[in-house]
């Protein structure tokens, strides 16, 4: 069965992947540019999605801590998220405003790398634990249907969303909860086959 929870294991390899490459081309300009370019991507991309198709329902089915607690596991692991989205968003962005190879450029990614590598741990951690733990296999299977529309439609980057104020999104969510996936499947014939 599919799990949404497992494809965001996959990107993570990926991006670790990625790093490294750079390493192996640490004196290619070129190179550094072009593996950059799709690690960026990535980078971007991947927040977008977990934010559209991960973190919402975390807030949703996720460990809501101890019934008199205000604030519960979830609210902490998504501020948590967002806001390291946020850290490593900016760090992209300055590296993409540098030339590749240049001491400016690996200050910005070296960042983004440390801010990448600290936030995959706490997701792997906390937030993927959690869900796993909370979440049926129905919601992880429907979640991960709904992980490969939204990349489909937006690998290329178009329409993503950036930088978000992580209270203000938790608000949001917790104000209007999510619809359960698995009463509103998504369509066979959803925007990405269109
Ligand atoms: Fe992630
Ligand atoms: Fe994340």
């Amino acid at each position: 069965m599919l799990d949404v929870t497992d494809f965001i294991l996959e990107d993570h390899h990926t991006m670790r992947r990625q790093f490294a490459l750079l390493d192996d081309v640490w004196d290619d300009p070129r190179a550094l540019g072009l593996v950059w370019k799709g690690l960026a991507r990535l980078l971007d991309v991947h927040a977008a999605c977990e934010e559209e198709v991960f973190y919402p329902y975390l807030l949703k089915y996720g460990d809501s801590g101890d019934d008199d607690s205000t604030e519960g596991d979830v609210v902490d692991e998504t501020d948590d998220a967002i806001g390291d989205h946020d850290e490593i968003r900016d760090a992209v962005a300055a590296a993409g405003k540098e030339e590749p190879g240049t001491e400016a450029w690996w200050t910005a990614v070296r960042k983004a790398r440390e801010e990448n590598d600290d936030h995959l741990a706490e997701e792997e951690h906390d937030a993927l634990p959690d869900f796993r733990r909370n979440a049926s296999v129905e919601l992880r299977a429907e979640l991960a249907l709904r992980w490969l529309d939204w990349r489909y439609a937006h690998d290329s980057g178009e329409g993503i969303t950036y930088d978000k104020d992580p209270e203000a999104y938790i608000a949001e969510y917790r104000a209007h909860p999510v619809a359960d996936p698995v009463d509103h499947p998504v369509a066979a014939t959803s925007v990405t086959h269109g």
